[in-house]
């Protein structure tokens, strides 16, 4: 133990209140001992560090702080380099704020569009998710600050985001969901790193001995600390022997009585308590240290300019027919849209920046750049009505102009923590503006704000598309500066946009309908389905165009990696983002065609060429091997394709791997031919749903295979639990708690109605009645919760005296504690 002689002199009341939070969003602070508190913050794009009271979701103010590209936008950079820059600028703005942990970034794999949250996570990718994440967990920490990857792991779904459970095999786990994080442990090692909400095969991520222990702290020898998500903490004394130490936000002491009774009763080791509270001292020492003398103050223009360059590098130019962009000067050019006057360059919940400035379209057009303005006007409705007034204005501008700049997208309401899109369309009254102003002038430039994939049947509408993601606060000037030629764009995708919704692998799978949610596209997400069994899509995987053309050639293979050149074959300057990917034909275990294993971007001078390197790792040819419990490489031939994009490879070349000999878990011969008697873990006959692409009805038997039983029966039960969630109250025995639930829709149909996802309604509605207690600073416990239970499942006096009998006992016991650690007998 790093901290024995402190750990020594607490006391075990101390060790055990020290492993929950103080208040929203600090630790708790042993005085006598002078250990402090230490204060953490999201975000991932951005501070949000409330000064004032803090709510967990933002109602009250925060601090101003640059908002930045989010990481869906930062990922299409494939700019490892910009990712420490930026994560550089969010530690300098985190000390200026006293913050000494930062919540973020956000790393979950992008499984389905619909995902509410798809805007605060990289990519669809883990080997890109990882790196990206990596980079930003280098900057933030060269600063003092620790850095909170999050949200470990498996999260893909914000509908009952702590009351769903995720079935996902072992391989897909590992391969898909667990890579990225391994990768920026590894490569940048986190101070710390944020479990999520949900259950990963029937165990809260927050209390999962394989996740944390075995995998986390065991395989990839993590020793920094572990914290629950917000209020996602089920049984702390689980969570801390399965290797997790603090719960957030202020859970009160119920906890830390829980886990004294559990050390007192031998069900909890002194050796495992002691083991967090070392890991969450360290944190709190170091970084606490770290901060002292800090300046108040970060630059707030120098960071504004950071965010600008960002914002540039991160948009993709999805089509641009004519060469219409760039801009010529003096092109006679009319701005449509809504986003022009008021960008939505952000997504909602507790990622959700008070910018320092917002830089706005209508304000810049004017003056800097050399455009003439015929007409400008909003042309939509943002919240969706039709507006037939609004509409006539914008095909009118649309005559007037020979190109149109028309700015649109996601609402609101499509991107927020909490709440899913049921569908990936963009507001019909967008594309009924852009058919109307087509049908008058075909020179339509698109410039996309959307944080995620959406669906996009209307591009033949427009004669270039510019998709800028949620740019942060300077997104306007990049965009025009990309428009206009001040910046050639080098963007390219993190994740594949579908033809429609119903292509998506995952499709028929999502979002948990009842409590589980199966994983049955295992491996094949994104790009691993579409490019393996050749199904069409709008845009693949790492497309991105630029004013200028790359040529490649001459590339080697060897075992330390690939090398090739790449030239500019165009008359400008410009960016090429080169990707490696590898595959195995004729391998013996199931897998993708090709998989990334490497990237590197390159700026090249009209002209120039370089050459570029991409070194193999030990994630380039491993594959995760059930029957041995363990990461296995597999011999055989490997295609190694670089190209331009997943669908536009330009060169391949051939390397001989000798691999391990570890027989593939699915072939039986081979198994019995090294002297394995019992059978092979995956019966090839059943698997064919798989090998044949048959992702969309993968049917019971196959996935069965793949996880290794049956799969688990994830209905609701006819009561309520204290882990089912608050939206459930609509089947409620009890007539109050229906009353309740009715009420509660009320408001969330108001916030709908009015075009902003209210994020306190939107929480306590997916939240489950457990975390009543552990929101609430302790002024609910356990016992009360269980009575709340009982009433809503219609025993309404027996519940209500629990409640009550509970709400006196909780009061006494909390007064005890707290006089204990005070020091008082
Ligand atoms: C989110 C986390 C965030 C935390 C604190 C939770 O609801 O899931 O990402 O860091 O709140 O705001």
């Amino acid at each position: 133990m790093k901290h024995k002689d402190l750990l020594d002199q607490l006391t075990l009341e101390e060790k055990a209140a020290l492993l929950g939070g103080k208040g929203e969003w600090d630790s708790r602070d042993i005085p006598r001992l002078n250990i402090p508190s230490m204060i953490m913050s999201d975000g991932p794009h951005g501070l949000r560090r409330q000064a004032g009271a803090g709510d967990h979701l933002g109602l009250n103010a925060s601090l101003p702080a640059t908002c930045f590209p989010t990481a869906a936008t930062m990922a299409n950079s494939w700019d490892r380099d910009l990712g420490t820059e930026v994560g550089i600028a969010l530690g300098e703005e985190a000390k200026a704020m006293g913050v000494n942990i930062l919540l973020g970034p956000g790393m979950n794999i992008k499984r389905n569009p619909l995902c509410g949250r798809n805007f605060e996570y990289f990519s669809e990718d883990p080997y890109l998710a990882g790196r990206m994440a990596a980079s930003y967990v280098k900057g933030i920490q060269s600063q003092g600050v620790y850095s909170c990857i999050k949200h470990f792991a498996v999260n893909s779904q914000e509908e009952r985001r702590m009351a769903m459970n995720a079935v996902v095999d072992e391989r897909t786990l590992r391969e898909i969901y667990l890579t990225g994080f391994e990768m920026a442990i590894d490569e940048s090692g986190p101070g710390s790193v944020m479990t999520s909400y949900n259950q990963v095969n029937g165990e809260y991520a927050n209390e999962s001995m394989h996740l944390i222990k075995e995998i986390l702290r065991g395989e990839w020898g993590y020793e920094g600390f572990v914290v629950s998500d917000w209020g996602g903490a089920n049984d702390h004394v689980t969570a801390v022997k399965a290797g997790s130490d603090l719960e957030m936000p202020a859970p009160g002491l119920g906890s830390a009585r829980e886990l004294v009774e559990a050390v007192n009763s031998g069900s909890l080791s002194m050796e495992d308590l002691d083991a967090r509270v070392d890991e969450l001292l360290d944190a709190v020492l170091t970084t606490t240290e770290a901060a002292k003398g800090h300046s108040e103050e970060f630059d707030i223009e120098g960071h504004h300019a950071l965010a600008r360059k960002a914002a540039a590098q991160c948009a993709v130019l999805l089509k641009n027919d004519n060469a219409i962009l760039p801009l010529k000067p003096g092109t006679k050019v009319s701005v449509v849209g809504d986003f022009a006057f008021a960008p939505r360059y952000q997504g909602a919940g507790s990622s959700m920046v008070n910018s320092t400035k917002v830089e706005i379209v209508e304000k810049l057009i004017r003056g800097e750049r050399d455009l003439e303005v015929k007409a400008m006007c909003r042309g939509y409705l943002r919240n969706g009505e039709k507006d037939a007034v609004l509409l006539s204005e914008a095909v009118k501008a649309a005559k007037d102009a020979e190109v149109v700049l028309y700015f649109f997208g996601l609402d609101e309401m499509s991107e927020s923590e909490g709440l899913d899109r049921t569908h990936m369309r963009i507001p019909q009254v967008q594309i009924d503006v852009l058919r109307a102003m087509a049908e008058v002038n075909p020179n339509i430039v698109g410039v996309i704000s959307a944080g995620s994939s959406i669906e996009m049947e209307w591009e033949d509408s427009l004669q270039a598309i510019l998709h800028g993601y949620l740019t942060g606060q300077a997104g306007a000037g990049a965009m025009l500066d990309l428009i206009t030629d001040r910046v050639n764009p080098s963007g390219k995708l993190a994740e594949t946009y579908p033809l429609v919704y119903e292509d998506t692998p995952s499709a028929p799978y999502y979002p948990a309908k009842e409590r589980n949610s199966d994983y049955r596209e295992a491996l094949f997400v994104g790009y691993r389905y579409f490019d393996t069994f050749g199904k069409p899509v709008r845009y693949p995987f790492g497309f991105g165009l630029s004013y200028t053309t790359f040529e490649y050639s001459d590339l080697k293979v060897d075992e330390k990696g690939a090398s090739f050149t790449v030239k500019n074959t165009g008359s400008c300057d410009g960016a090429e983002i080169t990707q490696l990917y590898a595959g195995l034909p004729g391998s013996g275990i199931l897998r993708a065609r090709k998989e990334l294993k490497g990237f590197a971007k390159v700026f090249l001078k009209a002209g120039e060429s370089a050459e570029v390197v991409i070194p193999f790792d030990k994630y380039t040819f491993r594959y995760f091997n059930v029957k041995k419990n363990g990461w296995a490489v597999e011999g055989g031939d490997y295609t190694i394709s670089v190209g331009s994009s997943v669908a536009d490879i330009r060169l391949e070349g051939k390397l001989a791997v000798a691999g391990e000999g570890v027989p593939a878990p699915y072939d039986e011969e081979k198994l019995a031919a090294v002297g394995e008697k019992d059978p092979a873990p995956y019966d090839e006959a059943k698997l064919a749903a798989y090998r044949e692409g048959r992702i969309l009805e993968i049917p019971d038997e196959a996935f069965e295979e793949l996880l290794g039983g049956p799969i688990p029966d994830g209905s609701w039960g006819s009561e309520l639990g204290e882990n089912d969630a608050i939206c459930q109250l609509g089947n409620a025995k009890s007539g109050l708690a229906r009353f309740i639930y009715k009420q509660l829709e009320k408001k969330k149909k108001e916030a709908d109605a009015a075009g902003k996802p209210d994020l306190n309604v939107l929480f306590i509605y997916n939240m489950p009645f457990r975390a009543i207690g552990k929101m609430t600073g302790g002024a609910v416990d356990k016992k009360m919760v269980e009575g709340m239970v009982d009433v809503v499942n219609g025993h309404f006096f027996g519940g209500l005296g629990k409640v009550i009998g509970g709400y006196f006992s909780n009061g006494r016991e909390n007064k005890k504690y707290e006089k204990r650690l005070k020091g008082d007998k």
